[in-house]
């Protein structure tokens, strides 16, 4: 059982310890979008920021350049696209967490950081292979470093 001090503001895991609380309501009465639909955003964003920053490597591996790109404008979209859902759903679960009150706590600041990093590493990837190389390689540094900040929320 869980002690009543303790608030689990996850409406799917108080569910689970309390399986008779009804649909999910917020506190003005509405139905909203829960906590899980957030996070499955973010993830959905992230998965595919992954796949963007990648693609570029191959190209400038084999000789290609920015401007003989296949399609870069679609992949600038796709790119740009996965990033907004990654900032959507972080601030939506921001929103259901009830974490932000008067200013973003530091882990925040930091995953913002890296969102803006990755957000413009596309520019880099596209530029010489070098720069392919290092998102190649610092991109799922970051996705870690990011994930880990969101799960220990160290300060
Ligand atoms: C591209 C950069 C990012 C990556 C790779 C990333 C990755 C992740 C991952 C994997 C999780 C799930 C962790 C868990 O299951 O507890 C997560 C949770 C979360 N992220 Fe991000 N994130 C990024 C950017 C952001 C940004 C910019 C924000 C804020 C606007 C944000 C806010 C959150 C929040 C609030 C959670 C939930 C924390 C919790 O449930 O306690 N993330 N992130």
């Amino acid at each position: 059982m869980v002690p009543p001090e303790i608030e689990i503001r996850d409406y799917f895991l108080r569910r689970r310890i309390f399986p008779d609380i009804g649909p999910y309501i917020t506190a003005n009465g509405n139905q909203s979008m829960p906590y899980a639909v957030y996070k499955l955003t973010h993830l959905l964003g992230i998965f595919v920021l992954l796949m963007t920053l990648a693609l570029p490597f191959m190209h400038m591996l084999r000789g290609g350049t920015r401007a003989d790109f296949p399609r870069r404008r679609t992949l600038a979209l796709t790119h740009g696209a996965a990033s907004f859902l990654v900032l959507l759903g972080g601030f939506g679960m921001l929103a259901r967490l009830g974490i932000v009150q008067g200013g973003l706590p530091n882990w925040i600041l930091v995953k913002l950081t890296i969102w803006l990093v990755l957000s413009a590493a596309l520019a880099v990837a596209l530029r010489t292979t070098a720069g392919a190389r290092a998102v190649l390689i610092g991109t799922p540094l970051l996705a870690l470093l990011a994930a880990a900040i969101a799960i220990y929320k160290p300060f």
